[in-house]
């Protein structure tokens, strides 16, 4: 089939890329010149892992295309699927679906003949029905269809996620693209996924509802990891033994920093906002919302409490500043935050990032970058394990780090309390 992505950004690539390795003709349009010509020398904008090889060798067989030119590209395909994004709105919580409405104006022009449209972006409930109605204010409804296929994939595990998803949400009442899609998504189904059909605005609630649960697991095993801190329990302990029970799964339930990434924070604002607007209070979410952002205050307040108030110079390491491991996605990263604080009160950052230095500290006057762990740590007082890159689970701190009072805060409970304590390290963990 032919497909075009709209948008190249970590769904359109992933989704584009994959889409084309499946022998389909893909075209990734995105308006960022310098993305596209990156893309056709062969350098991959974002980091995700297994991505690099699978776009060389669809782009090398031209099946996988690149293009800043959305109506031609949109008139040469049957199939488009709209990824731009979909960010909070400045100075507000709904999400900002100009992006989106762009997009509808743009490709009018270009619809000839039939062609399906559909988001891949998380938009809210009702955003189909308004891409409808500005694209037929020029294009007759026979000439088009607008569907909702939500993205699910995880940064990190994306292309996997692709080729193994949950679930495939197809959200149409057209029965034509219905068909097409079921044809479309059959190498997937044929490996067990499961494909289904509903309502498009089901569809796009199902999206905001499945982020909204997620955050309020992570929130809540964050909540019951302070609680733990009182009481001298291991968070791990109630993880694994909640986990366990299958109404309830282990995923999503490991205590750390405060939920982040480009798509929990802005998606639990959008969702509640959205609820509003109906005169319906999702209250839950609200307050997972709010524990959320008073996450980042609290551990900064822990981190306050291990050095005993004295901030003022201390050498803070940092070993990873995205908001997970296996991506170099930093929106919503708790570090955004955190780093700055901890400078404003005098303490000098030195941090290390797998996926390397980064924009959003470079204008910071304290916050030094390290290519490599070891001159990350060596002169630290205090490393905090932010992310749970594999590069951080066997360092041998004894060996590397300088400073010999050096301490650990261990935010993603990575290590062994029972070891560090062997070891005569001075170790905190969170929820234990
Ligand atoms: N990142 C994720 O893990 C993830 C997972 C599931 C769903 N989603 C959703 O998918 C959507 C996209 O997310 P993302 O992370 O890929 O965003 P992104 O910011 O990485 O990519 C979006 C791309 O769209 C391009 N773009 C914007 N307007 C355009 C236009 N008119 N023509 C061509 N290109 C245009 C931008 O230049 C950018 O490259 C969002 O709604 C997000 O919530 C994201």
């Amino acid at each position: 089939m032919k497909l075009c992505m709209i948008g190249t950004g970590y769904v359109g690539l992933v989704s584009g890329t994959c889409f084309s390795d499946l022998g389909n003709d893909v075209i990734c349009v995105d308006r960022d010149q310098k993305k596209v010509n990156d893309l056709k020398k062969g350098i991959i904008p974002i980091y995700e892992p297994g991505l690099d090889e699978l776009v060389l060798k669809n782009y090398k067989n031209k099946r996988l295309k690149f293009s800043t030119d959305l109506k031609d590209s949109v008139s040469k395909s049957d199939i488009i699927f709209i990824c731009v994004g979909t960010p909070s709105k400045k100075n507000g919580n709904s999400a900002d679906l100009s992006q989106i409405y762009n997009v509808a104006k743009e490709i009018r022009s270009s619809i000839s003949r039939f062609k399906i449209i559909i988001t891949k972006s998380t938009v809210t409930v009702t955003t189909g029905d308004v891409i409808e109605k500005i694209i037929s204010q020029k294009v007759s409804k026979k000439k088009f269809s607008v569907v909702s296929n939500p993205e699910f994939l995880r940064e990190g595990e994306a292309i996997r996620d692709f080729y193994k998803p949950d679930r495939i949400i197809i959200g149409t009442t057209d029965k034509k693209s219905n068909n097409l899609l079921k044809n479309l998504y059959s190498p997937l189904t044929s490996r067990g996924a499961k494909y289904i059909n509903t309502s498009r605005r089901a569809a796009e609630l199902i999206k905001y509802a499945s982020n909204a649960f997620l955050a309020t697991k992570i929130t809540f095993i964050n909540e019951m990891a302070n609680l733990c801190e009182k009481i001298e329990v291991n968070i791990e302990d109630i993880s694994i033994g909640m986990g366990l029970d299958k109404r309830i799964g282990g995923r999503f339930l490991r205590a750390g920093p405060a939920y982040g990434g480009s798509c929990f924070p802005k998606d639990t604002k959008a969702i509640a906002t959205t609820a509003d607007k109906y005169k319906t209070n999702l209250s839950v979410i609200k307050s997972v919302i709010k524990s959320n952002e008073n996450r980042n205050s609290l551990l900064l307040k822990r981190v306050e409490d291990i050095l005993k108030k004295r901030i003022k110079n201390k050498r803070i390491c940092f070993l990873g500043v995205t908001f997970k491991a296996n991506t170099d996605d930093m929106r919503d990263s708790s570090s955004l935050s955190m780093i700055p604080s901890l400078i404003k009160r005098g303490a000098k950052i030195n941090y290390f990032d797998p996926t390397g230095e980064k924009e959003d500290f470079k204008k910071l006057k304290n916050a030094k970058f390290s290519d490599n762990i070891n001159s990350a740590i060596k002169h630290a007082d205090l490393i905090i394990i932010h992310t749970e890159w594999n590069d951080f689970k066997s360092i041998n701190f004894k060996k590397e780090v300088q400073n010999k009072k050096f301490m650990i805060f261990d935010m993603r409970n990575i290590y062994s309390p029972v070891k560090m304590k062997e070891l005569k390290i001075k170790y905190f963990g969170v929820g234990r």
